[in-house]
């Protein structure tokens, strides 16, 4: 959480500092600010305030700020309320830094150093800022050093030190920083997609590693003062220029480039009408060596992991478990050499998914991730990766991760459901035939979403909402149900309709909507007798059906009907069209769609 972005070259920083945090936001937008370096006479001058990053735009075009080197923050609070003087960058005495994480150990440092009297802010982030400024004495690398050593927690540092001129220092432990070179200068940021702009090549900066950026180039070195070269990963993300590419939001933008994230995710994966993990060095053996499976995630990628347990509980019969990334560790997992583990993660940078997969590397288990930002820590702490290609996902609310995720997972059960000879060649090239209409499928979903928007009003002053359905249905609802509370604020639950009568059902009045998802043909009659049973309690029902499962329905439903694909594969046009459901209440209640309160895109606090 926080974005954080620092850069030293021949063009104007503050645009390229405040451009960068806009797209910077998503990882918290409680507050931002920035700290330059003037010009002339070489002193860091300081503008912050708690807001947007716009709100920090208009405070700065009322200053002159010529400088070519600084750094800048946008906060996600966790130490200190909302306001101007938590806001980041802190300065104190000679030293004003930006920090995303958190330091657990703070109080202390600030009584035991005697530092308390000088704070000025709340937070934690000041005091390593007071501790630099305590040790610092004209040798930035020591002053550093010492500090970090004192520091309990999580940190990305980015620190400007008064006596050197357009040089920029970081350092960091488990929080994220990449950095690169080009031709404008040196820069750094919390992730990617403020380099994208200009660069295609950048590193990770390893941890307890003391980064110096200059001008023109770049010195790392570890704590014992050895140079490390810098390891450059390429990236094929394209940001485009126009940003939202016409589009009101992030989040209307990336539901329509579904389609194109899945082709892009299953190209590549599929040789000869069947599932091949060569390209990306994943040997067929660890789906044959595991005798169960474990997969960790939070949130959205948690749902892709329940939609997999689903499939491969169904077709391979082989005993899986999903674990919330932030229980996992506490809750005795069972896990040995013969499980493998996946972790799901868009950002590959969630905090809980990372620890989850540590502990699983400790008790032996091999590891598999299932990411979409390369080079990312959870990428780099697993034995095997599997990169989605969804390219850049803005808003905070997941979904082209979610379906380029789920479309990897059906890869994989077809890979193993080959490999177990529970599908004969045929079956294989015909489950993967299935995937490969999904994009289509989906363009024909999005394709209606006028119908969805109109449907969408019924539920805009609804307060409470119910979602229920049965099988993959209730997994698809599940994600549906959090897309929905997340973005429109509408308290929504997802049930499996069974259970509706074993509790929740006494929620249900006319005040209270239903969304039910009915795809799978087993299901079918069970599914709708529930339905029958909100509706006798006088809810009004949405339901998403699919097509060749909706001929003799009552009258008194709002349809929406789904284009038609085998059922295991229904969960994908379902959650497309309960995004656009979202997405619709969301931007006709006028809210911020891509920054939903108190969220931020990338969780890296636990
Ligand atoms: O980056 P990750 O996929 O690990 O993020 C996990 C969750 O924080 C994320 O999916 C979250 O639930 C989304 N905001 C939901 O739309």
């Amino acid at each position: 959480m926080c974005g954080i972005i620092g850069y030293t070259g021949s063009e104007d920083v503050k645009e390229i500092l405040l451009d960068a945090l806009e797209l910077l936001e998503y990882r918290g937008y409680d507050s931002a600010g920035i700290a330059v370096k003037e010009e002339k006479t070489g002193e860091t001058k300081v503008c912050k305030c708690a807001g947007r990053v716009s709100d920090l735009r208009m405070i700065c075009e009322t200053e002159k700020l010529l400088s070519t080197c600084g750094i800048g923050h946008t906060r996600w609070a966790t130490h200190g309320g909302v306001n101007d003087s938590n806001a980041h960058p802190h300065r104190c005495g000679r030293v004003t830094l930006v920090h995303n994480g958190i330091i657990e150990n703070y109080r202390e440092l600030a009584s035991d150093s005697g530092l308390t009297d000088k704070l000025v802010s709340e937070t934690d982030s000041e005091v390593v800022a007071a501790l630099l400024n305590y040790y610092y004495k004209d040798d930035p690398k020591e002053a550093i050093k010492k500090t970090v050593k004192r520091l309990t927690g999580t940190f990305a540092l980015v620190i400007l030190f008064e006596d050197c001129p357009d040089v920029i220092y970081s350092v960091r432990n488990v929080s994220p920083i990449v950095a690169t070179l080009c031709k404008e200068g040196a820069m750094l940021a919390s992730d990617l997609t403020a380099l994208c702009r200009f660069t295609n090549e950048y590193f990770v900066v390893p941890e307890y590693h003391i980064l110096e950026l200059h001008k023109d180039h770049i010195v790392m070195t570890d704590f014992d003062d050895h140079v490390v070269e810098p390891e450059f990963l390429t990236v094929d993300w394209q940001l485009n220029a126009a940003g939202k590419n016409g589009y009101p939001f992030y989040m209307e933008k990336e539901i329509m480039e579904q389609p194109l994230a899945i082709e892009q995710t299953i190209r590549g994966r599929i040789v000869h009408g069947l599932p091949d993990f060569t390209a990306d060095g994943v040997p067929d053996h660890i789906f044959t060596d595991c005798d169960r499976i474990c997969i960790v995630a939070c949130g959205t990628a948690m749902h892709a992991g329940l939609v997999a347990q689903a499939l491969v509980k169904s077709i391979i019969h082989m005993h899986i478990d999903v674990e919330l990334a932030s229980e996992f560790m506490y809750s005795d997992p069972v896990i040995d050499e013969k499980t493998l583990v996946i972790a799901v993660s868009q950002s590959g940078e969630t905090i809980d998914t990372l620890e989850a997969l540590k502990y699983a590397k400790k008790r032996g288990a091999t590891c598999l991730s299932v990411i979409n930002v390369k080079g990312s820590s959870i990428a780099r702490e697993s034995d095997y990766v599997l990169y989605t290609c969804a390219g850049p996902e803005i808003a905070v609310a997941s979904t082209k991760a979610y379906t380029t995720q789920l479309s990897v997972f059906y890869l994989m059960t077809a890979k193993m459901a080959q490999l177990r000879g529970i599908f004969t060649e045929e079956e294989t090239l015909c489950f993967i035939r299935e995937l490969e209409r999904t994009p289509d499928t989906i363009k024909e979903v999005l394709e209606s979403r006028k119908e969805i928007h109109i449907v969408a009003k019924k539920v805009l002053s609804a307060k409470d909402l119910f979602m229920i359905g049965r099988g993959l249905d209730h997994s698809a609802l599940l994600e549906g149900s959090l897309k929905l509370k997340e973005v429109s604020y509408i308290h929504s639950e997802a049930y499996a309709s069974g259970e509706l009568k074993h509790g929740p059902i006494a929620l249900i009045t006319q005040d209270t909507p239903v969304v039910a998802a009915a795809t799978q043909e087993k299901l079918l009659s069970k599914e709708l007798s529930n339905i029958r049973e909100v509706k006798s309690r006088g809810a009004d029902v949405l339901l998403f059906i699919k097509k060749a499962l909706a001929g003799n329905l009552d009258q008194e439903y709002e349809v929406i009907t789904l284009p038609d694909m085998r059922d295991e594969f229904m969960v994908l046009p379902t959650s497309v069209a309960l995004q656009l459901l979202a997405y619709y209440v969301s931007s006709d209640k006028g809210f911020d769609v891509d920054k939903p309160r108190n969220l931020a895109k990338v969780v890296t606090v636990e």
